[in-house]
């Protein structure tokens, strides 16, 4: 088969690094990035440090409104796809890279294959939640990763193209995560102790984009007085830098991390604060307490099974859970069994 991978934020290179070395073993890959994530420790540092194969195309792209951005980025993509004839496009998440990545294949009628489908919020006010549901539609091979994205799809009358795969991420954590164990030395460099601190991500616009809300959430964290790490989103660190705002003394703000070491710092916390959706997947595999941010999740078995709470705005239950959150029941296996990537290509092989 030959194959276009396209890709272009943060949480799709960790999505393709293992799909793209497996499928090399077999297959002719050809990687596009659309550049909208491109700051080295957004972009760059992932390939090197998880080796993937250097993109074959970078559209560069960059930041921008929306619509611009995505049109940008269908131009590319429809002048690679007419070059390249691939026998299938593969598209990742959700982020206006997803979107702009089955539309340009589709005009053109490549089949689609969308790793992660089904996911869904019910909030349309998320960018993702409109990228995700018309992604979905217009794609032909749906991987899902959890049974609610799954039930999600059959709603949807989806289900004659979806595939219950498990969710790729497991499968780059299991991989990876020993790697990290020997290699990351994050904990040493920020001189921190196994489970004496808390890890915060936030990059959402509903967090993030109003500082009165970013600001919120600061105080709420500094009423803990627990020592809280923050390797801060380029998003958030731009809101914080530009209204000038104080970062309260236990937390500590840091560049986005690499792989390894964000593997190594979450492992080690004693909780997870995000607003993150990757995250909240990592935190549950990894056993970590999860506190998220949001009135919503994607990943309703989390929260199900005990180990994720939502606290939207609530600030009195961010403290409350941010001091004594700890569940200790059990965790199923809702993420399939760490052997998605296998399924897919198995898939793709056979109906192609
Ligand atoms: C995007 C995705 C979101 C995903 C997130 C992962 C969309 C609509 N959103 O959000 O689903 O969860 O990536 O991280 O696709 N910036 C930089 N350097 C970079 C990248 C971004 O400075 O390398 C800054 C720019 O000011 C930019 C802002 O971050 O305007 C937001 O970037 P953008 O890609 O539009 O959205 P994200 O918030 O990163
Ligand atoms: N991540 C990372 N370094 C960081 C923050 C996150 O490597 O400093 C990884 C994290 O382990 C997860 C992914 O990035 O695999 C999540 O991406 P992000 O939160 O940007 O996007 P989302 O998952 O919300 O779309």
């Amino acid at each position: 088969m030959k194959i276009i991978s396209v890709v272009g934020a943060r949480p799709q290179f960790i999505k393709l690094a293992i799909l793209s070395k497996k499928l090399r073993k077999n297959h002719n890959e050809i990687i596009i990035h659309t550049g909208q994530h491109y700051d080295d420790n957004m972009s760059k540092y992932f390939f090197e440090e998880m080796r993937i194969a250097k993109p074959n195309y970078n559209l560069n792209v960059g930041s921008g409104l929306h619509g611009r951005q995505i049109a940008e980025m269908l131009i590319g993509l429809e002048d690679i796809f007419l070059s390249q004839k691939p026998d299938v496009v593969i598209t990742f998440g959700d982020t206006n890279t997803t979107l702009a990545t089955a539309l340009a294949a589709t005009k053109l009628n490549i089949p689609i294959a969308h790793v992660e489908a089904g996911l869904r919020s019910h909030n349309h006010k998320m960018p993702e939640e409109t990228n995700r549901i018309l992604t979905d539609h217009i794609s032909d091979y749906l991987f899902a990763p959890t049974a609610t994205a799954m039930e999600n799809l059959n709603l949807e009358n989806l289900h004659g193209k979806s595939f219950m795969t498990g969710d790729v991420m497991y499968d780059t954590l299991l991989y990876y995560g020993k790697i990290a164990d020997k290699k990351s030395t994050i904990l040493k460099t920020l001189q921190l102790e196994q489970k004496q601190y808390i890890l915060l991500t936030l990059h959402r616009p509903y967090n993030v984009d109003k500082i009165g809300k970013l600001q919120n959430i600061f105080t709420a964290l500094k009423q803990t007085k627990r020592f809280i790490v923050l390797p801060s989103h380029p998003r958030t660190r731009k809101m914080i830098e530009s209204t000038n705002t104080i970062i309260p003394e236990n937390i500590l703000m840091i560049e986005p991390l690499g792989y390894l070491d964000f593997i190594s710092l979450q492992k080690h916390s004693d909780k997870i604060i995000t607003d993150s959706g990757g995250i909240q997947k990592e935190a549950y595999l990894n056993g970590i307490p999860c506190i998220t941010i949001r009135p919503e999740t994607e990943w309703k078995e989390t929260v199900k099974a005990g180990w994720n709470v939502l606290v939207g705005d609530k600030k009195e239950q961010l403290i409350e859970y941010c001091l004594h959150f700890k569940p200790t029941q059990p965790r199923p296996q809702v993420f399939g069994d760490g052997n998605s990537v296998k399924k897919i290509i198995s898939i793709l092989e056979s109906h192609l």
